[in-house]
């Protein structure tokens, strides 16, 4: 009757993919626990973190898309949320994306698994619209099904599931600002010039076709990004300083992590991402903002 479980955080866009690329960290998520009732409707319980987020189901991104799985399949039980947040609201490395992903993944075991993934990722979308102020499922897709995933398209919703070569480790430097996802939205352009989406498609193709092959120098070779970068970048303090250093020491290459402020970059091996994580640390610590690194395999 109770099901306890961890929902990972995650990188969405991965410099190229904006909206459509992501993958999964297994060092860092929510730990959520999620409980059937007697008593019918969506009832949030418990939120430990101090992130004073809202019980309300209705305003809060688990109660959304539990309340959006609730609604449609219309069980003949109720059920309790506990969320233990572990993921800074505003990080950049899926916060909302995984607290909506766990309520629903829950609510299905419980429920003896009446939706697939990509049934319970619609649910979700719901949930993650109320923070970002629209649909989109880069987060969630790697959150519930792990390592890569494309969104291939919202609607209807398909989500490819992309191999992650042996020995690709992220690492993940958060600096402690806020930064809205709304907010780093709605200062992205609305049209962007043809030679970019050029530029930007090339990349992301090869990305896709090194994922495939574990080609690591063509990961290398395709992490970049022409249309959102120079926008964004300005939100996140020190952040050319921080990408420079890190490509000295090995990094594969580096991005905006989701909408930022998260920095992440990729690395063959483990003692590679170390020494990423190095580098940020010492880039950071001279700046006086706080921040946390992370470093994680991807699997
Ligand atoms: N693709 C989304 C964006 C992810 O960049 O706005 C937000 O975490």
């Amino acid at each position: 009757n109770e099901i306890k479980l961890f929902s990972p955080a995650t990188v969405a866009n991965v410099a190229c993919g904006f909206d459509v690329l992501g993958f999964c960290l297994d060092s860092v998520g929510d730990e959520m626990v999620i409980r059937k009732t007697d008593k019918k409707g969506i009832f949030i319980t418990k939120i430990d973190g101090g992130f004073n987020l809202p019980f309300e189901a209705e305003l809060n991104v688990a109660g959304v898309s539990a309340l959006a799985m609730y609604n449609a399949l219309k069980p003949n039980c109720g059920f309790e949320i506990e969320i233990n947040k572990k993921i800074k609201p505003g990080s950049g490395i899926g916060s909302s994306a995984a607290s909506a992903v766990g309520s629903v993944f829950g609510m299905n075991e419980l429920l003896g698994k009446p939706c697939n993934k990509t049934q319970l990722t619609e649910f979700a979308i719901k949930g993650e619209a109320l923070a970002s102020k629209c649909e989109h499922a880069d987060n969630l897709a790697p959150a519930m099904f792990g390592g890569f995933t494309l969104v291939k398209s919202l609607s209807p919703l398909e989500i490819l599931q992309i191999p992650t070569p042996n020995d690709l480790y992220a690492t993940i430097i958060h600096p402690q600002i806020e930064v809205k996802t709304s907010e780093a939205r709605a200062i992205l352009p609305k049209d962007v010039a043809l030679s970019k989406a050029v530029t930007q498609w090339a990349n992301f193709g090869s990305l896709i076709h090194a994922l495939h092959t574990s080609d690591f120098e063509l990961i290398q070779r395709s992490l970049n990004d022409v249309i959102v970068e120079p926008y964004r970048s300005q939100l996140i303090p020190h952040y050319n300083e921080v990408k420079k250093e890190i490509l000295k020491v090995g990094a594969l290459g580096a991005g905006i992590s989701g909408s930022g402020p998260s920095i992440f970059s990729l690395s063959k091996g483990l003692e590679n991402a170390k020494n990423v994580a190095n580098a940020m640390k010492n880039t950071y610590s001279k700046t006086g903002i706080d921040f946390d690194i992370h470093v994680s395999k991807i699997n």
